[in-house]
């Protein structure tokens, strides 16, 4: 097989914990008014039952870089797999709400684990020509994830009646879950560790057997001595990526990870149909646009895949942030004026498409790309905790900040969007100005540029 066949297979297995993450985080809303009337929830109690895994999700970013630094990235993927497989299971059999809770719980920590794992073990085993490409592919399959799920919700629910639904329709639908996290799992057991890592932990003939599927039987010895002695240069401390050189690349990562979420995409993901509904549409033509929603996201994920590696990082987050800007503000200008007229849905289309071809892969990739490997897992497992932090903070407050209480009452609506519009700006200013392009570089390449500005201050500022 030829090495870029070989890594395009490792990161299908891999990306399976993109496609976990999508179906994890989406299967609830197909699932939630039912969980109501079965469990008899009120309003404090149906928010959490539909958000409580995503206090998993930090659980498991903040755990899954020290677990997979000390054990290898492998078996931390499996145990996020184990974690799904037991989570799908036992949040399709409870009988309260707190059992139902944890059970989702011990999902969102798979979530969390492997939002963070898969790209970073893509990135390990890619040849640098196509690491972006590969890295990309995950969010393909985390929106495929999202739309996969749509379809069986809306299947299964379809099966029987309103009643059907509420007693078992809502168990077949987070416990369909199970097939995808037993693939995952077993396919898991086929992949080998990250050369990368094996290195980190002296295991250099292991690591060297591995490159040479991946790069080529010549170039693996040398891959192998590279990557010893970028190691070998490296901080093994935390506190060193709070120092001068590294800083830098840490701030970065954090910056990118909370612009990701405070642009405002999972207001989207999340209240899409709800959005369409304020919007003048049916429940039925609501559900039915959402579908279109996730359909363009998985369509647009698709120009990132293929032109990251030739465009670059840098252009693609420019240029998607720019025209998620603009079709925020048109947005916001429709709430303002109170319109629902069709074209509403254009903007909401166009902001949907940039984020797919930009800040929606390119964040993983540039999060995968930018940090030392013996601190790899636990540098990512900060920005991506803080990523889901702010996912959290975003959904919580947008049905809030959308009341209009107070002064932004005078904003009649467009508030909400036009404040992530204006964090889409800030977020083209960040890229422009601080991130490295990093297209077609080795990860050790990318790891000297930091220190070598360490040692020339005067260039980084
Ligand atoms: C983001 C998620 C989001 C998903 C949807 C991912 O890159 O991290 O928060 O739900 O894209 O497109």
């Amino acid at each position: 097989m030829k090495p870029a066949s070989y890594a395009t297979l490792l990161s299908t297995v891999a990306a399976l914990g993109g496609l976990l993450f999508g179906y994890d985080t989406a299967v609830i809303a197909g699932a939630i008014g039912f969980l109501r009337d079965y469990f008899g929830l009120n309003a404090a109690e149906t928010g959490f039952a539909a958000s409580s895994a995503l206090l998993g999700c930090i659980i498991g970013a903040g755990t899954a870089g020290t677990l997979s630094d000390r054990f290898g990235r492998k078996r931390a993927l499996l145990l996020s797999a184990l974690l799904f497989t037991v989570s799908a299971i036992w949040s399709a059999i409870p009988d309260n709400l707190i059992e139902f809770n944890v059970a989702r719980i011990i999902g969102g920590v798979g979530v969390g684990m492997a939002s963070m794992l898969s790209p970073l073990y893509i990135a390990e085993i890619s040849p640098p020509e196509i690491r972006g490409r590969l890295v990309s592919f995950n969010q393909f399959a985390i929106v495929s994830g999202i739309l996969l799920v749509y379809f069986v919700n809306y299947s299964i629910a379809g099966m029987g009646t309103e009643s059907w639904n509420t007693t078992t329709g809502w168990r077949w639908m987070f416990g369909s879950e199970a097939l995808p996290a037993v693939l995952f799992m077993l396919t898991l057991l086929t992949i080998p560790e990250s050369p990368r890592w094996l290195v980190k932990q002296g295991e250099s003939e292991r690591a060297e057997a591995i490159l040479m599927r991946l790069s080529s039987p010549e170039r693996a010895a040398g891959d192998v001595r590279a990557i010893k002695d970028a190691i070998a240069h490296e901080a093994s401390s935390v506190r060193e990526l709070f120092k001068p050189g590294l800083r830098r690349a840490m701030l970065l990562g954090m910056g990118l990870a909370i612009l990701q979420q405070i642009t405002g995409i999972n207001v989207f993901m999340y209240y899409a149909p709800e959005i369409f509904k304020s919007l003048g549409s049916g429940t039925d033509v609501a559900l039915l646009q959402t579908v279109i929603v996730g359909a363009c996201n998985v369509l647009f994920t698709l120009v990132a895949i293929r032109t990251v590696d030739k465009l670059g990082r840098k252009p693609l987050m420019i240029i998607g942030a720019g025209g998620m800007a603009v079709s925020l503000i048109g947005l916001g200008w429709a709430a303002y004026i109170g319109t629902t007229a069709a074209w509403v849905l254009v903007f909401i289309l166009g902001y949907i498409a940039c984020f797919a071809l930009s800040l929606g892969p390119v964040v993983w990739v540039v999060l995968s790309e930018i940090f030392p490997t013996r601190l790899r897992g636990r540098a990512m497992a900060i920005a991506v905790l803080l990523l889901w932090t702010s996912n959290f903070v975003v959904s919580q407050t947008f049905p809030m900040i959308d009341e209009d209480p107070g002064l932004i009452s005078m904003f009649h609506h467009a508030f909400p969007f036009w404040l992530y519009a204006l964090f889409c700006v800030i977020t083209i200013i960040v890229v422009a100005v601080f991130v490295p392009e990093t297209k077609g570089r080795t990860l050790e390449e990318i790891e000297r540029s930091w220190t070598r500005r360490k040692e020339t201050p005067e260039q980084s500022s």
